[in-house]
């Protein structure tokens, strides 16, 4: 095999995000989140698990930022939890918390390694869901005075503000699936809630304005699902030209182009999910242009037409003994990250990328001298990176690549049932302790490529 080779200037990296690897939930004044809420009510995470320790990162982020080093990540992508900075979501700053990120960042700096911050991985203070949370239209405002506040403190020192994480999980997942804190079932909603993400991350830009002086660059991260029909037959084909609609050109469009696609704007209607979208707000989301665009990539999706005209399409998953599935049951299909890299580059507007999320769970298995040998982390991760390549080679301006993640962690509802780390966290003890992908990861790094 040819070697692929990767720009001198490419960011590799590892991501994280507050939630799933901080714990001390009750320090230094952070607030309650709607993940705090949400996992400490029974029966909404795996055997009641919470993120209350989970690594502990608030407490050992020296020793972790010295093992990026050795790593070798020339960035680490964390989230800000907006608890620490205003535990009431609004009005007070709590200075500590932001103290602590400033301690991270400076530790980063020192180390050499490029501060990528994301505003918001999900953890909503929870006296704002009391308010209505992400249904309420105020909290797009809140959530920019948040942003301001932290630019305020870290504007000099991050290279890249990411405003939220996947907003198609946080307002899906969140809000009518209900998997998801605060665990709503309401589809109507959660496109209502999409909208005031957008709202939100448009304010942030704009706010963003007067912080551009010290050099970094705003965007968004958004997670792209491929959309492909499960037979040829027509209906298939246009369900699952909506199911792209809806999971991709909803946020890509409004992001990249300023305006939500016409055709989603008329289904969502249709269903009697139709979001209210105020002149100033569309205004507000036309004016607002990013820097760069992450992508986060796992898996494709399978559609086929709905069974009944109340829905947009029907998913077809992977029969769970399939081949070729991580542990979370996702299929390992690496030529969706070309492919969703290719049509962002193709059919948008140019801006630079990143592939701020990518990474795999599997089961784990420590040999007898105790090391994990994740030959299959290994494979996942090289056959995306040449996906990634290829798309490169193709003209796609990608600049940086954050493997998830840097460490086992909260896993969301799956608690700690699955391991994405491609470093190992033994959470009775705290140790870290590199797997065979993290050894590799390293190789690839200091050669840029493999
Ligand atoms: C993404 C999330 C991240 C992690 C991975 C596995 O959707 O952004 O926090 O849970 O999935």
């Amino acid at each position: 095999m040819a070697p692929a080779r990767f720009p001198e200037s490419f960011l590799w990296g590892a991501a994280t995000a507050a939630y799933q690897i901080e714990g001390a939930v009750s320090e230094d004044g952070r607030g309650e989140s709607i993940w705090d809420r949400f996992s400490h009510t029974p029966g909404k995470t795996f055997q009641g698990q919470t993120g209350d320790v989970a690594c502990d990162h608030y407490h050992r982020y020296r020793e972790d930022v010295a093992l990026m080093r050795d790593l070798g990540l020339r960035s680490y992508r964390f989230s800000v939890a907006w608890p620490r900075v205003m535990p009431q979501g609004s009005g007070r700053v709590n200075s500590p918390g932001l103290d602590f990120y400033e301690r991270l960042v400076d530790e980063l700096l020192d180390a050499r390694i490029v501060p990528v911050a994301t505003l918001y991985h999900w953890d909503l203070p929870q006296p704002l869901q009391d308010g209505g949370g992400w249904q309420n239209r105020d909290t797009a405002r809140y959530f920019a005075d948040y942003a301001e506040t932290v630019f305020r403190r870290l504007a000099d020192r991050v290279a890249l503000w990411i405003t939220h994480n996947e907003p198609w999980v946080a307002s899906f997942v969140g809000h009518a699936t209900g998997e998801h804190a605060p665990g709503l079932r309401d589809d109507r909603a959660a496109v209502q809630v999409s909208h005031h993400l957008l709202l939100s991350h448009a304010e942030a830009v704009r706010v963003f304005a007067d912080y551009r002086g010290s050099g970094g660059a705003i965007g968004i991260t958004l997670i792209q699902y491929p959309c492909h029909s499960y037979t040829d037959r027509a209906e298939d084909r246009e369900a699952a030209r909506l199911a792209d609609g809806h999971f991709n050109r909803w946020f890509l469009d409004p992001v990249l182009t300023g305006s939500y696609p016409q055709d989603m704007i008329e289904q969502y209607d249709r269903l009697g999910w139709g979001p209210e979208i105020r002149a100033e707000d569309a205004e507000s989301i036309r004016r607002a242009s990013i820097d760069f665009l992450g992508v986060n990539y796992y898996f494709r999706r399978l559609i086929r037409a709905p069974g009944s005209t109340a829905r947009l399409f029907e998913t077809v998953e992977p029969q769970a003994d399939a081949p070729g599935l991580t542990a979370m049951g996702w299929e390992i299909h690496p030529e969706g990250l070309y492919e969703a890299l290719i049509r962002i580059h193709r059919e948008y507007p140019r801006v630079p990328l990143y592939v701020t999320e990518n990474g795999a769970a599997f089961e784990d298995r420590p040999d007898s001298d105790g090391r994990i040998r994740d030959q299959e982390r290994v494979e996942y991760l090289r056959g995306h990176f040449l996906q990634a390549h290829r798309a490169m080679a193709e003209g796609v301006d990608l600049r940086g690549y954050q493997v998830w993640s840097l460490y086992d962690n909260f896993e969301w509802a799956y608690g700690y049932a699955k391991r994405f780390g491609i470093v190992h966290v033994d959470f009775h003890t705290q140790d870290r302790s590199w797997k065979q992908s993290a050894e590799w990861y390293r190789e690839v790094i200091a050669g840029n490529g493999f």
